[in-house]
């Protein structure tokens, strides 16, 4: 099993998502919005984050694929799980893990734009501007990172370490040569 290198501990990623919740709470005071975690990799972080706003949100999921197997962007997004009702005038706040080119975001902000939200933003914990190929905006953004490849805190490999509570790089043994 390869090891992984720290990069943001679990203590610095809890505080960084308070202080989202906190941010998220303020701007929407006296609102009703509607929370749209994306799976399979938002699944830790929309948790976290959905426990750090006061507000009385409601939670609905939605499967996105754009990713292998592999580490590199096949550039296809597909939905494999829909939002389980219409958010025609809703508030909705997208929570999604990382923004890296931007192709996935970018895809689901033109379709949500279909469906006649009242309005959507996004919170994403990670971003990796060096390879954005789709300049997207990131409304509440947890940590800028290097072009690394990382795991944990709902983040896979080839669906592995999703369970790990911090976020760290794969050490490279051939792995992600
Ligand atoms: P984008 O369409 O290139 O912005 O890719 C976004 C999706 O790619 C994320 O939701 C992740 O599922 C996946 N992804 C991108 N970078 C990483 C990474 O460093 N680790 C794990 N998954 C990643």
């Amino acid at each position: 099993m390869p090891q992984i290198q720290p990069l943001l501990d679990a203590e610095t990623i809890a505080a960084r998502v308070r202080e989202m919740g906190q941010e998220i709470s303020r701007d929407y005071a006296g609102e009703e919005v509607v929370l749209v975690i994306v799976l399979k990799g938002s699944f830790v972080f929309g948790a976290d984050l959905a426990r750090a706003i006061d507000l009385p949100v409601t939670m609905d999921f939605l499967g996105l694929r754009s990713y292998g197997d592999g580490v590199q962007s096949s550039g296809v997004v597909e939905i494999t799980t829909d939002l389980s009702k219409p958010v025609a005038g809703k508030h909705l706040i997208v929570i999604e893990d990382i923004v890296d080119t931007g192709l996935t975001m970018d895809y689901l902000f033109k379709n949500l734009a279909t469906r006649g939200p009242k309005s959507v933003k996004l919170a994403s914990l990670l971003h990796k501007p060096a390879r954005t190929k789709v300049h997207v905006d990131i409304d509440y953004l947890g940590f800028t990172i290097e072009d690394v490849f990382v795991v944990g805190y709902g983040l896979d490999f080839a669906q592995k370490y999703r369970n790990v509570p911090f976020l760290g790089v794969l050490e490279s043994d051939g792995v992600l040569e």
